[in-house]
Order: C-alpha cells, then sequence, then structure tokens
C-alpha cells in the first residue's frame, strides 16, 4: 500500500512531456501537446481531377468537388479529409440532369468550369469559389474559403461558407421564416420547431428550407444548402458584406443555381428537388376544420349548414377526438359509431373527409399498431438502445422511424382501414416530431436514415418529411388511380413532392393575418407552393372584420382552410351574423368561380415548377423600389391581389406593375407601372387582372362536382398590345394526367384601336364536357359591329355589365371582333 503510494507521488511529480515519452496515458494528466481544435480554412488548390461531370480540386489535406449538375446549377461539395459521404439526399431524389456542354480551362490564376450558362471559378491562391454568367458578370463569390471545425462531442465536423453580401443585395427564401420579405440583416436557425402562438420573428419555426435566393441589381441566383443538421443562415447580420450559412454536422454541399430571374431559380430549384403533384381539383376548393368536430351529429350538422345556407365547402376534417383515446389508425366507437356510412353520406353531398394522424403511438400492449411496431422494431430507439419514449396527446408514446423504408411502406399500409372507409385526405402533424415538455426527441434516438445511419441530429429535420411521404405513398397506393390529399407541419426541402403545408398554429390576430401574407409569399418562393394559414387564426378569438378580411386573403391562399383550437368560439363561415355571413359567402364563391384559373396555375407548378404567389419583387425584380412591397402579390401570372390587413382599413394604396390592368369587381381600367389608392369597402378588396388576360370562371357551385359546366365562361379583357394566356383542364382527381389526358390551351389576345383578335392552340387528349365558351369581353373601347368566328359571323349580346357576350364552339381557332 504504502509502495503504491510513493509510486503515484513519484508519477505526479513527473513532467507531462516525460509522461508522453514513457509512453504512458494518463487520463487525468494535462496533455499540452494536443492540437486546439480551431476553424480550418481551404488553403491554395494544390491539384485537381476530373470524373466525368464532376471536377475535384485539393489543397493537399482537404478537397472540393465541383460538379456540374445542369447547364444552370452546379453543386459544391467540401470533404476535409478529403473523404466525401456517400451521395445521398431526400431533398434530391437525382442530382443528374441533362447537360448540354460543359469545358474546363486553367490559367494561372484560377481553374474554370463552363457550362453554356454558369462559370465556375476556383481561385488558385485563396480556393475561393465564384459564379459568373458567360458574359463575365460575377453573382456570387466567397468572401473567405470554406472552412470547418471538428465536433468532439459527436464526430464529423461543423461545416462553414461564408460569401460575399453585395451592397443593398436582397435576400429571399428560406421558407416559413416568420418576418419581413427580404431577410437581409437576419439570421436564422433550421431546426423544426413546434411553436405554439408563435410571433414575429420567432425562429425556428415548424420547417427546414435552406434554400435562398440573391438579387443584386436586378439579377438573382440561389443557394440550396442540402444538409438535414441543424442549419444557420446569417444574411449580413453578422458582418454588413458577409452572408454566411453552416451546419452542425453532415457535409457541405450546397448548389448554386443561375437566374438571372427569380422565376427560372425556384423553377430550376424544383428541377432538382421536385414539384407538387398536381393537387384534385377538390383540394382547391373551402376546407372548414376546427379542433374537433365530434360527435358524428356535430359533422353532420356542420355539413347541413353549408348547404343549407348555400356557402361552398369540400373539406371537413376530423382532428384528434375522432379517434380511440388518441390512438391513430383507430375510430372513437361512440362518437362515431359507423364512419363509413357518415363519410359516405358526406361524400354523396359532395364533402371530402380529412383526417388528422400524428406520429406518436399509444403504448399500449392491446393496441394492434403498438404491437406491429413493436414486434417488427420499427419505433426509434435511443443511443443506448431504449426505446425512445415521450408524451403526446395519447399519453406515453413512441415513434415509427420514417426513415426506414420498411417502416414507410408498414406506415403506408395502415391507412387501408381510413381508405375502405372512405377518408379522402390525410393531415400528419405534430411530426417536428413534437413531444411534450422536452420539445422534440433528445439527439441521441438512433435513426436509420435509409441506410446512411445517423443520430437524431441527422434526422430530425426530416423526420415530417419522411412521415408525410409515408402517409402520401401509402395512400397513393391504396388510392390506385386517384390523387391524394395530404397536409404536413413539418417539412425540409423536397416535401413539396409529398404534400402541402400550413403554416401552424397562428394567433387570431391582424398581425398574424400580416404573417401569413409574408410566410405564404415566402414559402412560395421557396419551394413549398401548396400552402396556407389557419384561416382566422388557430388560437385566440377574430372578430368579424378580421374573420372575414382572413377568409377574403383565404381566396389568394394556394391552400385555403379555416380551422381553430378547441378552447375558442365556433368559427364557422356564418359565426359572425348575416351580415359577415354574406360577405363570407360572396368570397368563397369567388374561390370556387376562379377555379378554373387556380387550376391552370397549380398545372403551371407542377409541370413547369412556377411558384403559385408570386410577389411583386419576383413580377418586377429589376425595380429595387418593389424591394420592400410585401402586401401586394400576384396569384399566377394574371391576378394581382393586395388583400386588407389592417383593422378598419377604408382604403390602401396598391402597386401595379407595368402594363395595363382592370380591376375585378368593376372592369375599370388601371395603368401599371405606380400606385393607387384603392377602396377598400368590407365587401371588395383590391384584386386586379392583367390586361390582355383570358379568365376561365366556372358558375357559383357548392362544391367543385355539383354542376355540370354547359358552357364555359371565359372573360377576356382586352389589350391594346398582345398577350398569352394558359388553361389548363384534365378529370380532376386522377392521374391521366401523368399519359397526357389533359388540355393545356393558350390563347393569344391582341387588340388594335377598333378590333380584338382571339387565337386558341390547344394540345392534348382530354375531352371536356362542355361544347361551347361564352366569351364575356371586358373593356372593349369600341362598339362591336361584327364577330367572326373561324371566318363565320357570330352574334354578340350584351351581359348586364356591358360586357359583349359571344357564344363559341370549345376548339375555334380564331375569332375576330371589330
Ligand atoms: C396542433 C396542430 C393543430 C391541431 C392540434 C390538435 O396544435 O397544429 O392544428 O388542431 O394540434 O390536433
Amino acid at each position: 500500500m504504502a509502495k503504491d503510494l510513493i509510486k503515484q507521488q513519484e508519477t505526479d511529480t513527473l513532467s507531462t512531456t516525460q509522461v508522453l515519452d514513457d509512453g504512458i496515458h494518463h487520463v487525468n494528466n494535462p496533455v499540452l501537446d494536443l492540437p486546439e481544435i480551431v476553424k480550418n480554412y481551404l488553403g491554395p488548390v494544390a491539384g485537381f481531377h476530373q470524373e466525368n461531370n464532376n471536377y475535384y480540386f485539393t489543397d493537399g489535406g482537404a478537397s472540393v468537388e465541383i460538379k456540374v449538375v445542369s447547364d444552370e446549377i452546379i453543386r459544391v461539395r467540401l470533404a476535409p479529409k478529403s473523404q466525401f459521404l456517400e451521395d445521398f439526399s431526400y431533398a434530391v431524389p437525382q442530382s443528374d440532369q441533362h447537360v448540354a456542354v460543359y469545358t474546363f480551362e486553367e490559367d494561372q490564376e484560377a481553374y474554370r468550369v463552363k457550362t453554356n450558362t454558369v462559370t465556375c471559378v476556383i481561385r488558385k491562391a485563396d480556393f475561393l469559389i465564384a459564379f459568373e454568367d458567360r458574359e463575365g458578370k460575377e453573382y456570387n463569390k466567397d468572401y473567405s474559403p470554406m472552412h470547418w471545425e471538428e465536433n468532439p462531442d459527436f464526430g464529423g465536423y461543423y461545416v462553414y461558407c461564408t460569401k460575399v453580401a453585395q451592397a443593398n443585395e436582397a435576400f429571399y427564401g428560406l421558407g416559413d421564416k416568420p418576418t419581413h420579405l427580404n431577410v437581409r440583416g437576419r439570421r436564422f436557425a433550421n431546426w423544426n420547431s413546434d411553436t405554439y402562438s408563435f410571433q414575429f420573428n420567432q425562429d425556428p419555426l415548424y420547417r427546414s428550407i435552406p434554400f435562398y435566393i440573391g438579387l443584386h441589381e436586378g439579377d438573382a441566383y440561389g443557394i440550396f444548402f442540402d444538409n438535414t443538421f441543424k442549419t444557420y443562415f446569417d444574411f449580413a447580420a453578422e458582418a454588413y458584406d458577409q452572408t454566411s450559412f453552416w451546419s452542425e454536422g453532415g457535409e457541405l454541399q450546397y448548389y448554386y443555381i443561375h437566374g438571372p430571374h427569380m422565376m427560372d431559380v425556384v423553377k430550376r430549384y424544383h428541377s432538382i428537388t421536385g414539384t407538387h403533384y398536381l393537387p384534385p381539383l377538390w383540394a382547391l376548393g373551402f376546407h372548414q376544420c376546427r379542433w374537433s368536430y365530434y360527435p358524428e351529429s356535430k359533422v353532420r350538422d356542420l355539413a347541413r349548414n353549408f348547404r343549407e345556407r348555400q356557402i361552398p365547402c369540400d373539406a371537413i376534417y376530423l382532428d384528434i377526438d375522432y379517434m380511440d383515446g388518441y390512438r391513430c389508425f383507430t375510430w372513437n366507437k361512440r362518437y362515431f359509431p359507423d364512419p363509413k356510412k357518415m363519410i359516405k353520406e358526406l361524400a354523396d353531398d359532395g364533402f371530402h373527409t380529412v383526417v388528422i394522424i400524428d406520429p406518436g403511438i399509444k403504448v399500449d400492449e392491446n393496441y394492434w399498431v403498438f404491437k406491429e411496431g413493436k414486434k417488427n422494431r420499427y419505433f426509434c430507439r435511443r443511443g443506448d438502445d431504449y426505446f425512445m419514449e415521450g408524451y403526446v396527446w395519447p399519453g406515453r408514446c413512441q415513434f415509427p422511424d420514417f426513415t426506414n423504408q420498411e417502416v414507410r411502406e408498414w406506415w403506408g399500409g395502415l391507412f387501408k382501414g381510413l381508405v375502405e372507409a372512405g377518408v379522402a385526405g390525410v393531415w400528419n402533424d405534430m411530426n417536428e416530431p413534437a413531444v411534450f415538455g422536452r420539445g422534440t426527441f433528445p439527439n441521441d434516438v438512433r435513426h436509420n436514415f435509409d441506410g446512411y445511419r445517423g443520430s437524431h441530429r441527422k434526422a430530425h429535420n426530416v423526420y415530417g418529411m419522411q412521415m408525410v411521404r409515408a402517409t402520401y405513398e401509402g395512400l397513393k397506393n391504396l388510392f390506385q388511380k386517384k390523387r391524394p390529399f395530404t397536409i404536413t407541419r413539418a417539412a425540409y426541402a423536397g416535401t413539396q413532392r409529398y404534400a402541402s403545408v400550413w403554416t401552424g398554429d397562428n394567433v387570431a390576430t391582424w398581425d398574424h393575418l400580416r404573417l401569413g401574407a409574408l410566410q405564404l409569399q415566402r414559402l412560395s418562393v421557396s419551394g413549398m407552393p401548396f400552402c396556407g394559414t389557419d384561416i382566422g387564426g388557430f388560437s385566440g378569438e377574430p372578430d368579424a372584420e378580421l374573420f372575414t378580411r382572413w377568409i377574403q386573403f383565404g381566396v389568394f391562399s394556394p391552400f385555403m382552410r379555416a380551422h381553430s383550437a378547441g378552447d375558442t368560439a365556433e368559427r364557422e363561415p356564418w359565426s359572425f351574423g348575416p351580415d359577415y355571413e354574406a360577405l363570407n359567402r360572396k368570397f368563397i364563391e369567388l374561390r370556387y368561380q376562379l377555379l378554373p384559373y387556380i387550376y391552370s396555375v397549380f398545372w403551371e407548378h407542377t409541370k413547369y415548377g412556377f411558384p403559385i404567389l408570386r410577389p411583386i419583387t419576383m413580377v418586377e425584380q429589376r425595380l429595387d423600389t418593389n424591394i420592400p412591397r410585401e402586401e401586394e402579390f400576384c396569384f399566377g401570372d394574371k391576378l394581382l391581389v393586395s388583400p386588407v390587413l389592417y383593422q378598419g382599413q377604408q382604403r390602401k394604396m396598391v402597386y401595379l406593375p407595368a402594363g395595363g390592368w382592370y380591376y375585378y369587381w368593376d372592369d375599370s381600367s388601371f395603368e401599371g407601372g405606380k400606385e393607387h389608392e384603392v377602396n377598400t369597402p368590407m365587401d371588395e378588396m383590391p384584386l386586379f387582372v392583367r390586361a390582355g388576360t383570358v379568365l376561365p370562371e366556372y358558375p357559383v357551385m357548392q362544391h367543385v362536382y355539383e354542376k355540370k359546366i354547359e358552357s364555359l365562361k371565359l372573360l377576356v379583357y382586352y389589350t391594346a398590345q398582345e398577350a398569352n394566356s394558359y388553361m389548363y383542364e384534365d378529370h380532376g382527381d386522377t392521374f391521366a394526367y401523368e399519359q397526357q389526358i389533359y388540355l393545356e390551351k393558350k390563347f393569344v389576345v391582341k387588340g388594335a384601336a377598333k378590333s380584338l383578335k382571339i387565337t386558341q392552340y390547344i394540345d392534348g387528349l382530354y375531352s371536356e364536357r362542355y361544347d361551347t365558351y361564352d366569351l364575356h369581353l371586358v373593356a372593349l373601347p369600341f362598339k362591336v359591329s361584327r364577330v367572326m368566328v373561324d371566318d363565320k359571323p357570330a352574334i354578340a349580346t350584351q351581359d348586364n355589365q356591358g360586357r359583349y357576350v359571344v357564344k363559341v364552339p370549345k376548339d375555334f381557332k380564331n375569332i375576330i371582333v371589330t
């Protein structure tokens, strides 16, 4: 014993160097020579090699891969120890696209990877990377070389990229951030969070969309940082001339997406992450939701009220109380004794039933879903192999690992019973994932990550996306030919391939109405086109005026759903008395009248990747004066709205982009390129139609399939120039459009002082059910004396608004009005 003590004392007096020299490792000894953890920056480029369209550069230790993805998209990856991770992404299913030509050049200063459109310049002396157009205009460049820092707790690296923020450069995108459209001067984190009653500028919220657009001197580009870990973005907040993005793990991997048009940046972002599938037509109607409509008598009562009061509605939601003790895929038989019968009768009356499904599966040995999941080891586990357990609505829960293909298939199959009962759509909630008390899962939870295993640090931001993917794929499989409808709260980039989104638990205040208008515009330019807010506000009590103004904004929200929390007063379109009921009806009817246009705008998104809502900056990006405009926006190419967002507002200033416009409510004409003061009585909202538009309208319907269209109304807005409009038509709820069973119609309107010519081009294989169009000629500046339809005379009458009306065959080619 004494000998040991002496030995210990001797060791204590040894210097560290002696210990190391002796090769003895003493855990508690101060080790002075270990390298400190510091940020490492790429050094000068020391060499390169090429493999197909990938170019590899090294500074001797780290490597950078530059991949030509398409003519306009270049991907950059950094491997601190020259070991690239395997190429796998939930956001980008396929990173190889068609590239016309690309070349490689080297001179004394730099390497240049060139496509037809973009040049990526890699500077030899300092490894700074820049992107230029073919004329040599610099769009985006590194401020400092890419850098990284070892993460001793979890392994891997914190990875950083710092770019130059040009003077006056504006930044857009990043999903649902509840702040101004231009995010310059702000810093954000991406970590999906359940944020009940969130506030202006609160961050992060429910979604992680690490994609932004830079706009400088009228030219735009995009950066998509495809990293699922917690990521951060700083837009000239810390330093006025720098924009940085970084992550707590994973790879520094980003896509540079060339513009110069913002619309093209978004379109190209969609070309790698996918677009939203074409929603069923009914999903574009009005949806009524509440936490919760139960029992069955309440649901039937709701449906009856809609029909009796003649307020259009296509979907009714069942929130968590339809389940047995909040157990997913079960019914509370006391409240809903015969769900199939109820859903069938609702469907006969034109209502689709949408049900909520959360990820938490109740720990209950007598519950089949829990038993199956347990038997097959489908639930997430902690680092030490314990189950991930936490409390949500059903009490103690376990959670499927949706990052596992086998689990997703199982989950998709669980919807069989609900589909057999007639459910038409599924609402996935709480999938950040939300856990009461602690917010979300702890970081040590393990995930399959489709074979590329990882902790929750890596899987957190895609958990909700993979859940709704499993839901969507399951429903698609079970419905066979019909299009499912899905909605999710949490999302990562690419989720638009599987679901629509809503902005989560907002509040019934004017501030939140304004916030919603910002969030939907932002989501739309961030690749999440099918988005909506809880109309009326989830928590709190709106007054009649706020509710009606929110319905008006809802008409021009891609997803139109009223929703409210359980502890609020009843909140249906008729809840605020007959005067407001009439107003709410009028605007919900407007949504239904505009459906053929809205549907066509969705098609333009699905097929071409265009956003649905377009902020004014996107419409006229060359004008810096548009950057602060946040209230007016375009819905598709033809309609401009500026929702009323302030209490008691009697009039508002509305900016119209250059060109001619007509006020929807009275056909009066407005000159674009300037602001106009518009009156905003409760029964109107600023809504303008671009001159030259052919706007299709349905008659007022109580639900989308209520009426057979006998003759389709087309409003033709006069222009003295030439303008194109597009219309899309198909079955409305099948996937036949994937086999070209649709019609794409193009109308070209060309006006002169005393004439108007309309030409139609039709493409596709679908046959519409109607035979004729009713053309309503809006704001003709001359008296009509003759209408020739494909060289045959036709008769023009006048409607009660003084518009000329002509009935013409649906397949006309040329109409000349003089
Ligand atoms: C969450 C949702 C909300 C839903 C409620 C009950 O708060 O965001 O929309 O009504 O849970 O399911």
